[in-house]
């Protein structure tokens, strides 16, 4: 039997997270889950259960997920070969029907049956659905990067209902261009303009590192937008890493409160994060 010393232990770590909630209750919150943090099966169900939870103190958790290593894994069995440009994957027509498959028919529906599972609600969706998300081509300086989008209007009504009737919305990054066909999105600018679109109060960025290296390689637990845009000019951060900096950026200038780089691969990054004195990760403010 537990003594009732462990017993108020745990009564003292609800204690500990009743002003985060007191302040977090009715905000909107929106969790990237990279494809790469989506490895360990142990570590999936606790960011399903996390979430779960983070809805049932009145979060409004809107999840947008990444796919990368998932794409890759289905363009390698087709013998399609990528290049990336920026941390960003050039995109023709044949990856972007794989990267659509494999998003909407495959990581989106395993996140939210996750979800499902820890007793959440979430809706599936992808930002094609009722053209949540538009977007246009983009060049990343003056190449052409195929079929990827750059968000240019998001319309957030649908979340809004979704939210409101207490469910999860999970997104797959996937957008509608001006001709209604699809354009690959990076799932961090995507969760980006939605966070920016429906007023979030937090972005939290999950990936499979223990946060943002600096220059000196070591992870830095807080970091504003100054030095941001300085290790992004100097290459003190590379590859995907810099597309979800360089949303953290807008994400800031466009109102939300703060942006956080979590590891998805330790177990319930999100509540430790949120609820606890002691944040893992780095965040980046403004
Ligand atoms: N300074 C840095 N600090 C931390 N990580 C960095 C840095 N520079 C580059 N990276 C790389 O960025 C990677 C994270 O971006 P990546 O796009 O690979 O994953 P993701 O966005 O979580 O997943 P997905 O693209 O599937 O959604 C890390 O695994 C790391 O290798
Ligand atoms: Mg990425």
């Amino acid at each position: 039997m537990q003594s009732i010393e462990s017993l108020q232990d745990k009564a003292a770590v609800l204690v500990e997270a009743l002003p985060y909630i007191q302040r977090f209750a009715g905000e909107v919150f929106v969790v990237k889950y990279g494809g790469h943090a989506m490895t360990d099966p142990e570590a999936r169900r606790g960011f399903a259960r996390d979430v779960t939870l983070m809805r049932a103190v009145g979060i409004n958790v809107i999840v947008v997920h990444g796919g990368g290593p998932q794409i890759q894994a289905a363009l390698s069995r087709m013998g399609i070969e990528s290049q990336f440009k920026g941390g960003m994957r050039i995109t023709d027509d044949d990856t972007m029907q794989v990267a659509r498959m494999v998003l909407v028919g495959q990581v989106n529906p395993d996140i939210v049956s996750l979800i499902n599972q820890a007793g959440g609600r979430a809706v599936g969706l992808s930002g094609a659905d009722g053209q949540m998300l538009r977007a246009r081509r983009m060049t990343l300086d003056g190449e052409d990067l195929g079929r990827v989008g750059e968000i240019t209007r998001v319309d957030d009504n649908e979340l809004r209902l979704l939210t409101r009737g207490g469910f999860i919305p999970v997104i797959a990054p996937v957008a509608v261009d001006h001709e209604g066909e699809p354009l690959n999105v990076n799932a961090d600018l995507a969760a980006a303009a939605i966070a920016q679109h429906t007023m979030a109060r937090k972005l939290i960025l999950m990936t499979d590192v223990a946060g943002v290296r600096g220059p000196d390689g070591e992870v830095v637990q807080s970091v504003n937008g100054g030095i941001v845009r300085d290790w992004i000019d100097t290459g003190v951060v590379a590859g995907g890493m810099i597309p979800k900096l360089a949303c953290a950026l807008d994400a800031l200038e466009g109102g939300v409160h703060k942006v956080h780089v979590l590891d998805g691969r330790l177990r319930h990054a999100l509540l430790l994060e949120l609820f606890t004195d002691r944040g893992v990760g780095t965040e980046v403010i403004g």
